[in-house]
């Protein structure tokens, strides 16, 4: 049995030691989750003991962290637009900056009574599709990926956040995949240059 505060100490020293920049947040962060428990039940349970099994975990993904997995894969969890989505090292990770693409679709289209048809070509996590049709409710969607396990990881969101009927992924590839028939295209591409990947930051 470890008491939190101490948890937090030994993390904190830990990550500041590998170079993690927000240490003490990242560390939080870990335990908040292994818990199970929000930002003020943190706060006031300074005193309360991460047990055996819990702080196996917390140093597990401590491990991970400090081997510069992104908090975000070791969590399963990323917060994007209005949700929590689930994530893998198969999905990018949902990005703060990719949320304009949501602003954007509102900002053109303001009546979200509308029926339109949306397509999302390179949907990864399906973050932005599901966004998408939990704001427009009346409108239909197709996700699409070229990676089978992508896909998977999109269809797991869909039956956690909104499990829909107007919502379906396929395996496809976008340079063929027929677009004619919709009234909105989403498409956050992939960006990173195949030779670059190895000089990237892991997180
Ligand atoms: C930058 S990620 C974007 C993921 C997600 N839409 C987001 O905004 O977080 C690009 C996605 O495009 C997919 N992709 C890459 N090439 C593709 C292709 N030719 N056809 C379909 N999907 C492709 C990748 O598998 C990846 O999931």
């Amino acid at each position: 049995m470890i008491a939190v505060r101490e948890a937090l100490s030994i993390g904190r020293k830990q990550l500041t030691k590998k170079g993690v920049n927000n240490s003490l947040f990242e560390t939080k962060l870990l335990i908040k989750n292994i818990l199970k428990i929000s930002d003020e039940d943190l706060i006031s349970t300074s005193e309360v003991f991460l047990s055996e099994s819990q702080f196996e975990t917390f140093q597990s993904f401590l491990e991970r962290r400090k081997k510069s997995e992104p908090i975000a894969y070791i969590l399963n969890k990323r917060e994007f637009w209005k949700d929590s989505f689930y994530v893998n090292n198969s999905t990018l990770i949902p990005r703060p900056d990719s949320e304009i693409i949501i602003e954007t679709v509102l900002n053109l289209i303001p009546n979200k009574d509308k029926k339109l048809k949306f397509a999302d070509l390179g949907t990864g996590s399906g973050c932005l599709i599901i966004s998408l049709l939990k704001e427009y409710k009346y409108s239909e969607g197709v996700g699409i990926d070229n990676s089978k396990e992508a896909i998977k990881v999109a269809e797991k969101n869909k039956n956690i956040l909104s499990n829909n009927e107007r919502l379906s992924f396929k395996l496809a590839d976008f340079s063929t995949f027929k677009t004619t028939e919709f009234d909105v295209i989403v498409c956050n591409p992939p960006y990173v240059n195949k030779n670059d990947i190895n000089n990237m930051q892991k997180n």
